[in-house]
């Protein structure tokens, strides 16, 4: 597999903010931004040309998800998905007085582009209710169990792994209880398990289900929402009528090309590259563990994607961590670097319950198909080094 990063004497451990784009995707896509610029709803052979390529990407990401192409709809990324899984649900089911004394479900630890858009459904009178997790980061069944028992519910939406501290929830059995409860339409962000994890939206049985293609080693600005039923949506964008009306808007062609690309070739040896991925990622976290005093880990150890490692080291702040790291030449996160850089301290870890000290250390690395076990050590050598100099600054280990 070939990456274009060409600085080679850096460490990215940030897979989760966005990755590489594979040099066969750039392949994929460079006749889509040249000779093949035709307007996909054109009727002569310029727009069939890329309406035929459009499609052709269509069946690559449905396959990746075990759907059938004509449930996906592009989008211009995983927020764009799941903004109209959730406007476009509750704006179907029309916003009249009636329908806001029904109930929206999520969970507190959601990624930004599903809670903001609860958040605005909240400040119009809905009533939105965020099912809370354990210390793990797992979504509690029993605080989901009581709102559906109780109330009339529209939608819920849950993520399928937590892009923060990589928590897989059991979606299958979230969306089943939701079915036999409640008529409501189940909604999951797969933005960060996609290609990393095996997806079936028929196993899953889900109705609705996002993903983005800059996760997966494709292009940035495109994604897709999965829709069992699309007439249960309205779109959030009028206009020509593009995407069978769902999503209107001359398509982004090469985008598309490139994220039907990355998504066929995640799709080739899954299980093999995520196990090289995984055993890298275990082998990080028992040296970080065994050499590095008081750290933790973050989230559960079972129910967790194969490249993230979340650590709390208290006595130190992540940012300062960071600043450090990144003179070594390693690439790290505090967290949801996708959703602009802001001080405030991470939802995710307050739902977890966890103190302050120890968000105020924490830090995310997520590992890729193209980091190798050499990084690996010169990480923990770097990060060893930056957590003792650090600790020593704030006399933390003198306590
Ligand atoms: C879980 C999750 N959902 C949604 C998004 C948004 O996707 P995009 O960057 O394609 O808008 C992200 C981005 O980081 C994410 O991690």
């Amino acid at each position: 597999m070939n990456l274009t990063m060409d600085q080679h004497d850096l460490i990215y451990f940030d897979n989760a903010a966005t990755t590489p784009v594979l040099s066969e995707v750039i392949q994929e896509m460079i006749p889509y931004l040249g000779n093949n610029y035709g307007n996909p709803s054109s009727q002569h052979s310029f727009g069939f040309n890329t309406s035929r390529a459009i499609e052709n990407a269509r069946r690559h990401v449905a396959h990746l998800i075990g759907s059938s192409p004509n449930e996906i709809t592009f989008t211009s990324g995983g927020t764009e998905a799941n903004n109209l899984a959730i406007k476009g649900t509750v704006s179907r089911l029309g916003i009249n007085n009636e329908n806001k004394s029904t109930v929206l479900i999520s969970s507190s630890i959601e990624h930004d582009s599903v809670l903001q858009p609860f958040n605005s459904l909240k400040a119009q009178g809905f009533n939105v209710k965020f099912v809370e997790v354990n210390k793990e980061g797992m979504v509690k069944l029993e605080s989901l169990l009581e709102f559906l028992k109780k109330e009339k519910i529209m939608l819920v939406s849950i993520m399928l792994a937590n892009n923060e501290v990589g928590t897989i929830q059991p979606i299958r059995e979230l969306a089943k209880i939701t079915h036999e409860i409640s008529n409501a339409l189940f909604h999951c962000d797969a933005v960060q398990a996609l290609g990393k994890i095996p997806i079936n939206v028929k196993h899953l049985d889900v109705d609705l289900l996002s993903l983005s293609s800059h996760k997966i080693y494709g292009p940035k600005g495109v994604g897709a929402l999965y829709a069992r039923d699309r007439d249960q949506l309205s779109p959030l964008i009028d206009g020509g009528g593009q995407e069978k009306s769902l999503r209107s808007g001359t398509e982004n062609v090469y985008g598309i090309v490139g994220f039907g690309e990355a998504c066929r070739i995640a799709s080739v040896n899954l299980h093999e590259n995520w196990k090289y991925v995984k055993e890298l990622r275990d082998y990080f976290i028992d040296r970080v563990l065994s050499t590095i005093p008081r750290c933790y880990v973050n989230g559960s150890m079972n129910q967790r994607l194969p490249n993230n490692a979340h650590f709390s080291f208290p006595g130190v702040k992540g940012e300062d961590i960071i600043i450090k790291l990144n003179e070594f030449g390693i690439a790290a996160s505090t967290g949801a670097a996708c959703s602009s850089s802001k001080a405030k301290p991470s939802h995710v870890l307050k739902a977890m319950g966890l103190s302050l000290l120890e968000i105020e250390g924490s830090l995310r690395f997520t590992l890729g198909l193209q980091n190798t076990r050499s990084e690996v050590d010169r990480v923990i050598l770097a990060l060893g080094e930056t957590i003792r100099e650090l600790r020593r600054h704030s006399g933390f280990l003198n306590n």
